[in-house]
């Protein structure tokens, strides 16, 4: 109660256009909240008749989705609300939304206005991409190098990092760019996503896209060198000791059943050379580096698994065989989706044809859009997407649902991020929420 409270007290200030008054009268009908057993998690019923606006739902989310719903109405009709009775529950229980916090920094507030349209639109999971080779966003207590060093670039943009150098300075150096959340940020944002029912999930990227990392701690590496590799080195123990002391305390801060690990484009090349991670092929009679980084992901994933926490990795972490109880996320089209439903894994669906937010969404970018990564996923395309595509119906019991990325290397400001946000996130968010959704006409009107 104290957080729809909050909530709507906060969103009277235009985002959910009503005002309050502190009794009922002629013109102001009153607003019950009603907690009532049964119905799917997440579900409400919404009732508008004269005097008395009723919104009943199982549980807590119910009830502030179905305050989204009304606040959406009365942004199109004002204060005359029609009367009305919504019933509605969501197809997916996974609505995620992924920023890239590492390519650009961005602060907690900038977060969180990420939070708030998300709860908008009902979407209930923020993948907080934290780690990659351009910054490292998390304070760690046990490693400061990594928020001393590799959470700033003497470069103000990715692009000037990328393309000149790829080195990281000192927080103190002068030109020093980037930033870094503390855990007391942290706390803040997974308290203030709590009250929005969103689950923050983290994502710590292992075992490649690392080059911050091993930049301030070579001896991970397969070289022992800083500016050498991207990948830990997985034949020395100091690796799981480093990540093992890493997610202890990530999970100490979010309570998120899963953490995310990344996986993804993990080049493996040092590896091919380095005779620390070729006795451990051997010790382990593994085949080639592909097992070599399904012995790693295998490895932190019954490490988590013992904490309590499931993992979560990108769909790469098929290649040299999974457990049956790792989520993968689909991100090269839906193909590894597809593999991983058909054996029996959980799925998020965030195929780069159709979730990726960072793409272009007009065939002439050049003169109508910011300087972006390539692609193109128009609204429609995102519309259009089946998360069941080449599914039997058992298999699509494992889609557990969809997710909206945003990665940063050319998004800087805020006004680009929404750019790139709207209305394609309202599209999907309608794929994860919506059983009978068709009509991109009608989509396109309501927008
Ligand atoms: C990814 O886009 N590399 C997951």
């Amino acid at each position: 109660k104290a957080d729809l409270e909050a909530w709507m007290r906060r969103s009277g200030d235009g985002f959910f256009p009503v005002s309050f008054a502190e009794a009922a009268g002629d013109d102001i009908p009153v607003l019950y909240l009603l907690l009532a057993e049964g119905g799917a998690p997440e579900s409400y019923r919404l009732d508008v008749a004269r005097g008395k606006i009723t919104v009943t739902a199982p549980d807590a989310a119910g009830l502030f989705y179905g305050l989204q719903s009304l606040g959406q109405l009365a942004e199109r009709c004002g204060r005359r609300i029609p009367a009305v009775v919504i019933e509605d529950a969501p197809r997916f229980g996974y609505r995620g939304f992924m920023l890239d916090v590492s390519r650009h920094f961005r602060d907690k507030e900038f977060v969180e206005r990420q939070l708030d349209l998300m709860a908008r639109y009902k979407l209930n999971r923020f993948h907080w991409h934290l780690t990659d080779g351009a910054g490292w966003r998390i304070e760690i207590k046990k490693y400061p190098a990594l928020t001393d060093i590799a959470a700033w670039r003497p470069y103000p943009d990715w692009e000037g990092w990328n393309f000149g150098g790829k080195r990281y300075c000192h927080r103190d150096d002068p030109a020093a760019a980037g930033g870094y959340y503390t855990q007391d940020d942290i706390r803040e944002v997974v308290e203030y996503a709590r009250a929005l029912h969103i689950e923050v999930i983290p994502e710590i990227e292992m075992p490649g896209h690392s080059e911050e990392v091993l930049a301030v701690y070579p001896e991970l590496s397969c070289s022992g060198k800083p500016y050498t590799d991207s990948d830990f080195c997985i034949g020395n123990e100091q690796t799981f000791e480093f990540l093992e002391s890493v997610l202890s305390e990530v999970i100490g801060l979010f309570p998120s059943e899963y953490i995310h690990i990344g996986g993804d484009e993990c080049p493996k090349q040092s590896w091919t050379s380095c005779p620390a991670c070729q006795q451990r092929i051997r010790n382990e009679r593994l085949e080639h580096e592909n097992e070599l980084q399904s012995y790693f992901v295998h490895r932190i994933e019954k490490w988590l698994n013992a904490r309590g926490r499931n993992l979560i990795g990108w769909d790469e972490i098929l290649e040299g065989g999974i457990s049956k109880t790792a989520t993968i996320m689909s991100w090269r089209g839906a193909d590894g989706g597809v593999a991983a439903a058909k054996a029996g894994n959980q799925v998020i669906m965030t195929p780069n044809t159709h979730c990726y937010l960072d793409y272009f969404q007009t065939q002439e970018p050049e003169r109508l859009e910011p300087l972006g990564i390539g692609g193109y996923v128009p609204v429609r395309k995102v519309y259009s997407f089946d998360p069941y595509d080449r599914l039997s119906s058992a298999e699509q019991s494992c889609i557990q649902g969809v997710q909206g990325n945003i990665w940063t290397e050319y998004i800087a400001s805020f006004a680009h991020a929404q750019h790139m946000a709207l209305p394609r996130l309202a599209a999907l968010a309608e794929v994860g929420w919506a059983c009978d959704r068709r009509d991109f006409g009608d989509f396109t009107r309501r927008m």
